[in-house]
């Protein structure tokens, strides 16, 4: 019987996610903490507007769950002592040096909190993957578990059992995804742990959604959707670029294959390429292990789903710059949205960051409003310690605007390179009188409503729209 669970990390995962089972479980007391003390400190902030992850919907559970079963702390010993469950979201990202650089996930995170679970535990716990992690490493976490039973320190009663539970989430939509999701997956070799996980997910989630699987089948399949969601950006990307050449609409495309029920019409929106802070990783995480296991043919297959993604934010910093006459030197530019996606305050990979710098190695000036990013948070991105520029002067050439006026003010083109709701109703008659003449839009997002009245004096391009 479970009563007290500790998730170990308190990000965009651990915080929403444990916030729900809190929601539904109000039996089960819940402990979030991390070694992020700031982090820990928005968690618990008085001022809702100052939760570390922004998502429709959280601020309410975290009303009605905070200080009553659920709690966010930097007591991660403690917690971890008292805890029959343990969840692992810790991030995993991509290693920057060593062996598999580049490439494979950098496992110090879950390796670290693994071994603050090994020393710390009590009594029988279950451990529970929920970090993406590569297929296999749960044997590594039973290795450093069960070396702590060796080393019991006279716990006699100390043994483990470790689960893999993958997260679909999707930011911006979290708290429905995980109040209502496709699918629980849990991976596991002990029947009565697998149970355990299952009768709390039972609380909110109809049994038949409930899968259970081997250990590494459920560690492979988390990669595994990943790649499959992006090679299908990817592959509506790569037709965008062919529909702009040759007279067809990609919004007419999508739609044409997406009635097609083996096809589905999810996820076929072309855009500025995939960001986010798992596509890129979980590929590149898919494609480093297929070649550790001799599979080049595999890891050359699922490469190109990233260079494809790389040559799309490439191919429109370039075209923008070509519709500027070929040149963005002292120019301004605004750009309109900063996450990654709609609804999330989330830039990492963002595509707004790779065609932002790709415009200011040019020389343009960028004038940058989001609706949720910080300031603090933009200027970190694109001042970043391996940046290619050598302008020092570089943070003057940036500037973050509170609204989408202030962020138009003579500017050559706008960029909307985000689909939150507030630029799909933007008045663009009113908009144009601010900028600088003749005024471009690019709307890398298919989402804005251009009314012919309101688009005199206007050059717009949309992605993958033909521009014969
Ligand atoms: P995140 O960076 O937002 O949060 C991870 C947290 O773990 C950080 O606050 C960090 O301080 C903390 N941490 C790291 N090491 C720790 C330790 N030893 N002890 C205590 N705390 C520690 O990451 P995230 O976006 O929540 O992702 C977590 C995992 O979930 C990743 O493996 C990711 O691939 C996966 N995932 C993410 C999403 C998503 O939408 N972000 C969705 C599904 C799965
Ligand atoms: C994605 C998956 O959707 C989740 O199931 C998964 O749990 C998560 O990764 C993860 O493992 O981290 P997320 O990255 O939060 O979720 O958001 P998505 O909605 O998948 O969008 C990812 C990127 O693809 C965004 O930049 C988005 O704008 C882009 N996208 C998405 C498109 O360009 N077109 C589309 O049709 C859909």
């Amino acid at each position: 019987m479970i009563n007290k669970i500790c998730c170990i990390g308190a990000g965009y995962v651990g915080g929403p996610s444990m916030a729900v089972f809190a929601y539904y479980c109000p039996d089960l007391q819940i402990k979030v903490v991390d070694i992020n003390q700031e982090r820990i400190e928005a968690w618990n902030s008085e001022n809702l507007n100052n939760l570390p992850v922004y998502e429709p919907g959280l601020d309410e559970i975290i009303t009605q769950t905070r200080n009553r079963n659920l709690f966010f702390s930097t007591s991660i010993k403690e917690s971890i002592a008292e805890a029959d469950m343990i969840f692992l979201s810790v991030n995993t990202p991509i290693k920057l040096k060593g062996l598999g650089a580049g490439k494979a996930s950098d496992l110090k995170y879950i390796e670290a909190s693994t071994r603050m679970v090994a020393e710390n535990a009590r009594n029988h716990t279950i451990v529970v993957e929920k970090s993406t992690l590569p297929v296999r490493t749960a044997e590594t976490i039973k290795m450093i578990l069960s070396a702590s039973i060796e080393n019991n320190n006279g716990d006699n009663n100390k043994t483990f059992s470790v689960l893999s539970n993958p997260e679909f989430l999707a930011e911006g939509t979290a708290i429905n995804d995980l109040k209502n999701p496709d699918r629980v997956l849990i991976g596991g070799e002990n029947d009565d742990a697998i149970e355990a996980l299952a009768s709390i997910y039972c609380k909110w989630i109809p049994k038949e959604k409930i899968l259970k699987t081997n250990l590494w089948s459920s560690e492979l399949s988390k990669l595994v959707a990943n790649a499959f969601l992006a090679q299908r950006i990817s592959s509506i990307n790569s037709i965008s670029a062919l529909c702009e050449v040759s007279g067809a609409d990609i919004n007419e495309v999508s739609k044409a294959i997406g009635t097609d029920t083996r096809i589905g019409d999810k996820f076929l929106n072309a855009g500025p390429g995939f960001g986010g802070s798992c596509f890129k990783k979980d590929i590149l995480n898919l494609v480093y292990l297929s070649s550790y296991f001799g599979l080049n043919e595999v890891s050359e297959y699922w490469n190109q789903v990233v260079l494809i993604n790389n040559w799309q934010q490439k191919r429109i910093s370039n075209l923008i710059i070509k519709k500027l006459f070929g040149t963005v030197s002292g120019k301004k530019i605004c750009i309109l949205g900063f996450s990654f996606k709609a609804n999330t305050n989330d830039t990492r990979e963002s595509p707004a960051i790779s065609i932002s710098k790709n415009l200011l190695e040019e020389g343009a000036k960028l004038l940058i409003f989001d609706p949720k990013v910080s300031g603090k948070q933009i200027i970190n991105d694109l001042i970043t310690k391996d940046q290619a520029y050598s302008d020092l002067s570089l943070d003057k050439s940036i500037e973050v605007c509170s609204s989408i006026e202030e962020a138009s003010k003579n500017v050559d083109a706008i960029i909307v390179t985000t689909a939150w709701d507030q630029f799909k109703i933007i008045n663009w008659g009113e908009i144009s009188k601010l900028m600088r003449k003749p005024s471009w839009v690019f709307d890398l997002r298919n989402c804005l409503d251009f009314k012919e009245e309101n688009t005199e004096g206007l050059k717009i391009w949309k992605l993958g729209v033909s521009n014969l």
